[in-house]
């Protein structure tokens, strides 16, 4: 299990390829993903006996079919990100009764395509809202369903990751359990499952607190459930000075409260966790083209051919992502000066600055020496980054690429125009 990350601004190679390469061969910009880091993540959570991947982090078919061949399931959000798992080889069902559903469908609502799909396809739901245990109640009596609920509280890297509490949309409010669980009843439907998720980017202390909650609420719902589930949230460092959560004290906090509701429910728990980020951040770079050097007063900027349409993330959230150059000729950037300089991408929008802070302020980074040409290296950027892109101001979706073994695969092809316009018509 990692401790500390270590970053630097002067990149050459990306597991294993030199940069200009995957530049020449992919195009800017690109998303290049090192297959084994995530591999390395995935062994991290090895004492979980159940790891669901929250593939809303990065849903591309070949990291969903990377993970699953580790062993990791996964969870689905709506009728698309279903049919991407299906898509990358999960099947509908488990092998045998009383094994874990491959794919858990999580929402807090079911629109039309998702209750038509999850009912036809017998796909298993995390409901998290009332509505929707009325709905697949009447929908599909009989089945099992799990309950995601909202304790109350929650915590995230930014207020739009937390989760939980008054200002929060998801979940079950803790309060309504009994009454959702009437309802469930009401339906037909067996609440086998408790599922708390209290945001995005959080921390031990906040996500301990997640297992009391589980402990209470479990109690209540009573010998029923065989599943409980932690959530995803695990963090990863962004900057130099974070550390990695502590996997082995978080896991045994969750075991202690498994062990303590099996003792009281007289059978085995199932403990499940449900990372996005954990697994695929740090395996993400988005390699950029250095298009444009500008003086405005005293700040420098390197404007870039990736934009917020690409990684939204410092414009939605303020987040910081590790940055490095790497020269044209693939040289090191080591011997170069370093400067204070701002990161701006293409689009025509002021706020499309990769060095901004949340509110909006731009900042600088300290970066060696760059021109038009050499290369920028946006790193920790694997989650919430290609698959929050947009086509804003007309550009494409970004190439994506996987590297395993030290070779270098298309995993999606960069739009063409023809993407862009599909089902446009003039009438
Ligand atoms: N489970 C549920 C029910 C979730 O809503 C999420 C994330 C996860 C698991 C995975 O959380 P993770 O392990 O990745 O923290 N776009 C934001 C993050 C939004 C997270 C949404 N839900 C960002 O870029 O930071």
């Amino acid at each position: 299990m990692p401790t500390k990350s270590t970053f630097s601004t002067h990149r050459t190679h990306i597991a294993g390829v030199p940069v200009p390469e995957l530049a020449r061969r992919f195009g800017t910009p690109s998303y290049i993903y090192d297959a084994a880091k995530i591999v390395e993540r995935v062994n991290d959570l090895k004492q979980f006996e159940v790891v669901r991947y929250a593939q809303k982090a990065c849903s591309n078919i070949a990291i969903l079919d990377l993970v699953r061949r580790h062993g990791v399931l996964v969870d689905a959000v709506s009728a698309g990100e279903i049919r991407r798992a299906l898509a990358a080889g999960y099947p509908l069902h488990p092998a045998k009764h009383g094994d874990p559903h491959p794919i858990v469908y999580t929402a807090d609502i079911f629109d039309r395509e998702s209750l038509s799909l999850v009912v036809e396809q017998d796909i298993h739901c995390n409901c998290g809202s009332p509505d929707m245990i009325d709905q697949l109640g009447e929908a599909a009596p009989g089945r099992e369903i799990t309950l995601r609920i909202n304790p109350g509280f929650g915590h995230g890297h930014s207020q739009k990751t937390n989760t939980g509490g008054e200002q929060s949309k998801h979940g079950i409010w803790h309060e309504q359990l009994a009454d959702a669980l009437r309802r469930a009843d009401h339906r037909g439907l067996a609440v086998t499952g408790l599922h708390l998720h209290i945001g995005s980017g959080t921390d031990l202390e906040h996500l301990s607190q997640v297992c009391g909650a589980m402990e209470r609420l479990a109690r209540e719902v009573g010998r029923s459930l065989t599943t409980i589930s932690a959530g995803g949230g695990l963090p990863v460092p962004y900057r130099a000075e974070q550390n990695y959560v502590d996997i082995d004290v978080y896991y045994k906090l969750w075991d202690a409260s498994r062990k303590r509701l099996e003792d009281a429910f007289g059978h085995r728990l199932t403990l499940e966790l449900e990372p996005g980020r954990y697994l695929v951040a740090e395996s993400g770079y988005l390699v950029a083209e250095i298009r444009a050097v500008k003086k405005m007063g005293g700040n420098t900027f390197y404007v870039v051919d990736a934009g917020f349409n690409n990684l939204a993330r410092p414009i939605l959230y303020g987040a910081y992502h590790p940055m490095s150059i790497c020269p044209a000729d693939g040289s090191s950037a080591a011997d170069r000066p370093t400067h204070d300089v701002v990161i701006g991408g293409p689009l025509c929008e002021s706020g499309d600055i990769f060095t901004q802070e949340e509110g909006g302020f731009v900042a600088t980074r300290k970066l060696p020496a760059a021109g038009v040409g050499d290369y920028l290296v946006i790193e920790v950027a694997g989650a919430y980054g290609a698959v929050m892109a947009s086509n804003y101001n007309s550009k494409p979706l970004a190439a994506e690429v996987l590297i395993a073994d030290g070779n270098a695969e298309p995993i999606r092809a960069r739009q063409t125009f023809e993407d862009l316009i599909r089902g446009e018509r003039i009438p």
